[in-house]
C-alpha cells in the first residue's frame, strides 16, 4: 500500500477480533511514534501499555462512568449498563495510553500536545500497515483521579491525551471528507 492509500484507508475500529497483538507489534508502533517532529525535541510523550490486571482494573473506572452518564447509581439501569461497560472494555485486546509530559510555558504545551498528536497519527498509521485497527479515545478515564492513582501518574505534570484501543478488525466503518476544493484557498 502506498502512503497516500494507507492514510486515506486508515479508518477509526471499534470491534475487534478476539485475537492478541503482539507487544513486539506495539513496541514497533511506539517507535515509529516517537519519530513524530516535536518542536525543540521535547519529546512530550510516554507512551503506558497495559497488561490484563491493568486493563481490569481500569475497566471498573470507565464502567462506573458510563453507567453514572444515564442512570441512578444503585438501579437496575445502573447495573446492567455497568456490566455491559465492564464486558466492552474488556473486549478491547491491547489498550495503549498516552501521556503528554506538561511544563508551565503555554505555547510549549500547545506544540507538544500537537507533536503528540502527531506520533500517535504516526502510531495508528504504522498499526493500520499491519492489520491492526485503532480507536482513539478521549473518554472519561483520562481524566479520573483513580485512573492516575492506578497508574502512578501526577496530574500535576502529566495529561492522559490518548486511550489508544486496538486489535485486529471485526469490522470497518466509512468516512467521509469534505472534498479539497471546499477546504483549499489559493493566493497570488
Ligand atoms: C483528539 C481526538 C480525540 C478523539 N476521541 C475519540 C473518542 O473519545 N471516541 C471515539 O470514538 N473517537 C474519538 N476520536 C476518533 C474520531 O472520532 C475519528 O477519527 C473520526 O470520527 C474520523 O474517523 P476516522 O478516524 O475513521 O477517519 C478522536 C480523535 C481525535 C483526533
Amino acid at each position: 500500500m502506498s502512503l497516500a492509500q494507507l492514510i486515506k484507508n486508515r479508518r477509526t475500529v471499534y470491534q475487534f477480533e478476539d485475537k492478541p497483538v503482539s507487544l513486539d507489534l506495539v513496541e514497533s508502533f511506539i517507535e515509529a511514534a516517537v519519530y513524530a517532529p516535536n518542536h525543540k525535541l521535547t519529546e512530550p510523550w510516554q507512551f503506558l501499555v497495559l497488561g490484563h490486571q491493568t486493563q481490569n482494573r481500569l475497566a471498573e473506572i470507565y464502567a462506573r462512568n458510563r453507567a453514572s452518564k444515564n442512570h441512578e447509581e444503585g438501579s437496575e439501569a445502573y447495573r446492567l449498563s455497568f456490566e455491559s461497560s465492564i464486558k466492552k472494555f474488556l473486549a478491547i485486546p491491547q489498550l495503549v495510553l498516552v501521556v503528554q509530559n506538561l511544563v508551565e510555558d503555554p505555547v510549549v504545551c500547545k506544540e507538544d500536545y500537537a507533536a503528540c498528536s502527531c506520533a500517535i497519527q504516526n502510531f495508528q498509521l504504522s498499526a493500520w500497515e499491519q492489520g491492526i485497527g485503532v480507536q482513539w479515545s478521549s473518554g472519561p478515564i483520562l481524566k479520573d483521579p483513580e485512573t492516575f492513582s492506578i497508574l502512578g501518574l501526577d496530574s500535576n505534570s502529566q495529561e492522559l491525551i490518548a486511550a489508544l484501543y486496538m486489535g485486529y478488525p471485526l469490522a470497518v466503518g466509512e468516512s467521509q471528507r469534505k472534498a479539497v476544493s471546499e477546504v483549499i484557498k489559493h493566493y497570488d
